[in-house]
């Protein structure tokens, strides 16, 4: 399928040439254009004597100033003023495009009721699906609109985003049309996905019978529809004991590929259930979550191309103790990415530098790990790692400048934000009141 809405010319490009000068330290993430695994990840490539030369929304170099003065007299000059300059982050798991916040249920679990309870009890998604569907697209489009730019001020440039608080076709066409507005209407990258699996809705609950009904919608009806109007580059099943079966799983993961789309799982999120082996046996793009995931679904990722996205927000908002095992997956050899999981359920952060702090004082990762994380293996999960997550020529000027004079203080200034300004192919995204000439 060619996904001609997906591509760069959507994103107006910035002046002719700028050289971005007088960073401490430009972090290029430079190298192959693919997810990095084992001790490729520790190589972030920080430099602390380059500046940055972009034409035509483009990285046309990485050099002293002197050399890019040189071979480009006449560009513009920005003033990095000793902050760190690296790829504009990837956010490559976000729910973002939900009603209704629900803080109650923060509480309900501080006393004591577990997150799946809360949703068998009707809560939990199925609160922010009946809330979705009583909205208008109108609605839903200012809501998203301003909580996407909360993630762009925190430093990211490209955001997947997943509906999945409709299941109805209507409900969700309704959201994936307010993504495809989101990405007209924000200088963000936004990269849609189709999660009509995120439950299984309440009204086909009651038997087998309508459950199978359910499946067979998502299968026969919506996946065709939502690929045929190239409303998602991807489809995600939330594949969880009392959500979707393995068989539901695969049944609704191979329609997807089969109508074209590209492959995510929601994966041993909560219970060890095989996601990872499922995901790795479908090719999927990404097997996200993965808190619990088996020594047999790292073993089945190590061997495969699938992205392991890690949430570990989701596991600190939800009040666990455990996180995904990030050590023993980067060991085993399989590429890392970090996300929010931005939803309003178990992880209502915009913050992805936060998660990159949980990534190394939770998962033990080192910065140079967590931030490959977040920029080229985050590229990766969304089969963008040939044009985003890099700072090096010929990969599109997505940059994210930092208030720090050494990479090693984005995740330790933890939850504050020292994001400056961000840029999308050269054009200002986001800029801050922290000061930039
Ligand atoms: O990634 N696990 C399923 N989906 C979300 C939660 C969504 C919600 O609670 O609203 C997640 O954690
Ligand atoms: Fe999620």
């Amino acid at each position: 399928m060619s996904n001609s809405q997906f591509n760069d010319t959507d994103h107006p490009v910035g002046e002719a040439t700028q050289l971005f000068v007088n960073a401490s330290q430009v972090v290029t993430c430079a190298g192959p254009a693919r997810a990095r695994r084992g001790p490729e990840m520790n190589d972030a490539g920080v430099r602390s004597k380059a500046a940055v030369a972009v034409r035509d929304g483009l990285v046309a170099g990485v050099d002293t100033l002197g050399e890019l003065r040189a071979r480009f007299p006449d560009a513009h000059e920005i003033d990095c003023r000793r902050g760190v300059l690296m790829p504009g982050l990837v956010d490559s798991h976000t729910h973002g495009i939900f009603g209704r916040p629900r803080y109650d249920e923060q509480e309900m679990r501080a006393a004591g009721l577990d997150y799946m309870e809360i949703a068998r009890r009707g809560g939990g998604i199925h609160s922010s699906v009946r809330d979705l569907r009583a909205r208008s697209e109108d609605e839903l489009f200012a809501l998203a609109r301003e909580r996407l730019t909360r993630l762009a001020t925190f430093g990211a440039t490209t955001v997947e985003v997943k509906s999945g608080y409709g299941l109805t076709l209507a409900d969700e066409l309704k959201t994936l049309r307010v993504i495809a507005r989101l990405s007209g209407a924000l200088p963000l990258r936004i990269v849609p996905t189709f999660l009509g699996a995120h439950e299984i809705p309440l009204e086909y609950r009651e038997s087998e019978a309508t459950r199978r009904a359910y499946v067979e919608l998502l299968v026969r009806e919506m996946i065709p529809r939502v690929a045929s109007e190239r409303l998602a580059r991807f489809a995600d099943v939330f594949f969880e004991t009392g959500v979707y079966t393995v068989d539901e799983s695969r049944a609704i993961l191979t329609a997807a590929r089969g109508a074209g789309l590209l492959l995510k799982l929601h994966a041993d999120e909560l219970t060890s259930s095989g996601g990872a082996e499922l995901a790795a046996s479908l090719g999927a793009t990404s097997a996200d979550h993965l808190a619990a995931v088996s020594d047999e679904g790292i073993e089945a990722l190590a061997h495969g191309s699938t992205v392991a996205t890690l949430l570990p927000g989701t596991m600190l908002f939800l009040g666990k103790s455990t996180h995904a095992p990030a050590r023993r997956l980067i060991e085993a050899g399989v590429p890392v990415a970090l996300a929010t999981d931005f939803n309003p359920g178990t992880s209502p952060t915009p913050n992805l530098p936060l998660v990159l702090t949980l990534g190394v004082s939770q998962l033990r990762m080192s910065v140079a790990e967590a931030v490959i994380a977040a920029t080229v293996n985050g590229a990766a999960a969304v089969a963008m790692a040939d044009r985003v997550g890099q700072i090096a020529p010929g990969f599109s000027a997505d940059l994210a400048l930092f208030a720090i004079e050494d990479v090693r203080e984005l995740p330790y200034w933890y939850g504050d934000n020292r994001c400056i300004a961000t840029f999308v192919a050269g054009k200002a995204c986001h800029t801050s009141d922290l000061g930039l000439t």
